[in-house]
C-alpha cells in the first residue's frame, strides 16, 4: 500500500471516498478530521499545517490517504504527539476503511504501518479506542497485538468505549 498526506488534486477522489459511504448509509467518515464539515482547500492546508507544525492542543498528527493500486481505500490518522489526557481519551491511531474494500485485511495493514510510523516516531506503547460494540475494529487492534485495559461508558451517549495497549 501507498501511504500520503492530502493534496489539492485529491478532491475529486476523496469526494467519490465519501459519496461511497453515503451510498452505505454512512454519514460520518471515520479519520477524516472533518473533511465533510470543512471547505476541501482549508481542510488539506489543516492536514498540512498539523503534518509540519502541529495543533497546539494534539501536537504534531499524521492523516494519510491510503491507496493500493491507486484507488483510495482508507484514512489513517496517526497522532503520535498526543498530551497523555487526550491519549487516553481518544487513542494514539484512528482509521476507516471504504465500504466495498472491508474484510480484505486492509485496516489491519494499515494499523501496522501506523504502529511503524509510531515506532519510528520514539513511541514505546500506543492507546488504541474504539466503541466496545465495533467487532471489526476490536478483532483489528487484536490482531496488532493490542491488550484490553480499560471500558468507559459515556464518551458518546449509550455507547461504551474499549481501550486497548500495544507495545511496540
Ligand atoms: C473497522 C474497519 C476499519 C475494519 O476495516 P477492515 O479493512 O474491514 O478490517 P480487516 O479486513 O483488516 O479485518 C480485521 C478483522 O476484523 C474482522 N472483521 C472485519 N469486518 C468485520 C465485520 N463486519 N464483522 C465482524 N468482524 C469483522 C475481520 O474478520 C478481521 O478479523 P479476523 O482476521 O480475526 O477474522 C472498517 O470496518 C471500517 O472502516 N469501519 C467504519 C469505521 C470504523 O469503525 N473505524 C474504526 C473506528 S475505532
Amino acid at each position: 500500500m501507498e501511504y500520503r498526506l492530502p493534496i489539492l488534486a485529491d478532491e475529486d477522489i476523496l469526494a467519490e471516498y465519501v459519496r461511497e459511504h453515503y451510498l452505505h448509509q454512512e454519514n460520518s467518515i471515520s479519520a477524516s478530521l472533518g473533511l465533510i464539515e470543512s471547505d476541501f482547500d482549508d481542510w488539506v492546508e489543516k492536514i498540512n499545517r498539523n503534518a509540519t507544525i502541529g495543533d497546539c492542543e494534539w501536537g504534531k498528527s499524521l492523516l494519510y490517504l491510503c491507496f493500493d493500486q491507486q484507488m483510495l481505500i482508507g484514512l489513517l490518522s496517526i497522532r503520535y504527539n498526543l498530551p497523555k489526557e487526550l491519549s487516553k481519551k481518544y487513542g494514539d491511531i484512528g482509521y476507516g476503511v471504504r465500504p466495498t474494500k472491508r474484510n480484505k485485511g486492509y485496516a489491519t495493514a494499515m494499523l501496522k504501518y501506523a504502529l511503524s510510523v509510531c515506532k519510528e516516531k520514539g513511541l514505546t506503547e500506543v492507546v488504541l479506542g474504539c466503541y466496545k460494540d465495533n467487532v471489526a475494529s476490536s478483532a483489528t487492534i487484536k490482531k496488532n497485538g493490542g491488550v484490553l485495559f480499560g471500558e468507559e461508558d459515556g464518551y458518546k451517549k449509550g455507547k461504551v468505549s474499549a481501550y486497548y495497549l500495544i507495545k511496540l
